[in-house]
């Protein structure tokens, strides 16, 4: 039997317990840096299936090395494990216990697929031809990330990661499909925080007052000028203001307001540039009306760089595992973030989006939406993926 059936076959027999964990998982979500019970329920099955455990990279968090009968390099594959602020409205038997608490940009499912990843490979040990690494990483919505805390802490080291893919799931495709893409995929997700500081007063004497609610809003919309008048036409930008919050009542002007937001941005040096831009626009309003600021500018995560050889091989072998039909390639790049770029500083490597939308069983909710779900059958179509990607690369290096 060929390693690809071979890899199909486990995946089979595996797909009602990738089922139960995920259902698991799901039911008993964690948020950023706080997934302990996840971490020991993660740690227990690598440890079922004999992969080494390693958990000294972060507080939260675990890493399996598996390693084969024959030497070579070093595969890593990368699921992150943390859910979000967000109260779920799924209807699901198996919804969280958590109330507030929800997995709803499916860290769920990657954490599955890579415990998923490393059973089959466990299984194919005695013919593995290197070590593979499996990254279970904390807090993947929170700034540092958790990726840049276990890069920090060495976890592509000793043994040495020679290329590191990850996926993320995907709804816009269908099971057995993936999304791929050479390059720039995803944004640099910067934050920013801004407090209007006026002088607050009775509503009916605005002349006596500061108002900061009208320099706020004022401050809104010179912020949308800075893609649309400071920027070049073919820059890539966002600056959404997505909070805004001042003021009690109708009859009392406040003192202050504040504003928070995300910028993203493709290039590092034009997000340095946007914060400089924002500053002096808030400055000179506020100056205008006679009130004070504070503003405060936090750079997110580097921009993912898929590596160009690590993206062919993917497209090369999900083509194989899929079919070339089903893998699609991605037209433009993603404005979300994602902290798996901290890894692709380092070692080369490629992200990719792992179908698990099935409109005929309404799943088709986006991330971060509290309606957001998978399709189940893809927690072993993404397991064998990921296996066999693994198992080929080190295949095809081995010394
Ligand atoms: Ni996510």
């Amino acid at each position: 039997m060929t390693i690809k059936d071979q890899v199909k076959k486990i995946g089979k027999e595996i797909s009602p317990a990738l089922v139960e964990i995920r259902r698991y998982i799901h039911q008993n979500p964690e948020l950023s840096f706080q997934e302990f019970e996840t971490t020991q329920y993660l740690r227990s099955h690598l440890q079922k299936i004999d992969v080494t455990v390693l958990d000294n990279y972060a507080e939260t968090g675990v890493v399996g090395l598996l390693t084969g009968n024959r030497s070579g390099p070093v595969v890593a594959l990368r699921g992150d494990i943390d859910a979000l602020p967000l109260k779920e409205k799924t209807g699901l038997p198996f919804s969280s216990v958590k109330d507030g608490v929800m997995h709803a940009c499916g860290h769920d499912s990657h954490a599955t697929v890579i415990i998923g990843a490393a059973m089959i490979l466990s299984k194919l040990r005695d013919r593995l031809p290197g070590t593979v690494k499996f990254i279970l990483q904390p807090g993947e919505e929170k700034n540092p990330g958790g990726a840049s805390i276990m890069v920090k802490n060495s976890v592509l080291k000793n043994p040495a990661v020679d290329v590191i893919f990850g996926l993320h799931s995907d709804p816009r495709f269908r099971v057995g499909e993936i999304g791929y893409k050479d390059g720039q995929m995803m944004a640099e997700p910067d934050e920013f925080r801004i407090t209007i500081k006026g002088k607050g007063g009775h509503a009916s004497t605005p002349h006596l007052t500061v108002d900061p609610v009208v320099i706020a809003a004022e401050v809104v919309m010179a912020l949308q000028k800075i893609p649309s008048r400071l920027m070049a036409p073919y820059d890539q930008v966002v600056v959404t203001v997505s909070k805004i919050a001042g003021g009690s009542t109708t009859n009392v002007i406040p003192d202050s307001v504040k504003l928070l937001g995300t910028v993203r941005t493709f290039d590092h040096e034009l997000a340095k540039k946007i914060a400089h831009f924002m500053r002096q626009i808030i400055r000179g309003i506020c100056s205008a009306y006679g009130a004070e600021f504070d503003f405060e500018f936090i750079y997110g995560y580097p921009v993912v760089v898929n590596d160009k050889s690590a993206t062919q091989f993917l497209v090369q072998i999900a083509g194989e595992y899929l079919g070339e039909n089903n893998c699609y390639e991605l037209e433009r790049p993603s404005f979300g973030g994602e902290d798996f770029a901290f890894y692709l500083q380092r070692v080369k490597g490629s992200f990719f989006r792992l179908g698990t939308g099935n409109p005929e069983k309404g799943i088709t909710a986006y991330w971060h939406n509290s309606e957001y779900t998978i399709d189940e059958d893809a927690l072993a179509v993404g397991a064998g993926l990921m296996a066999y990607l693994a198992y080929q690369y080190l295949a095809g290096q081995k010394k």
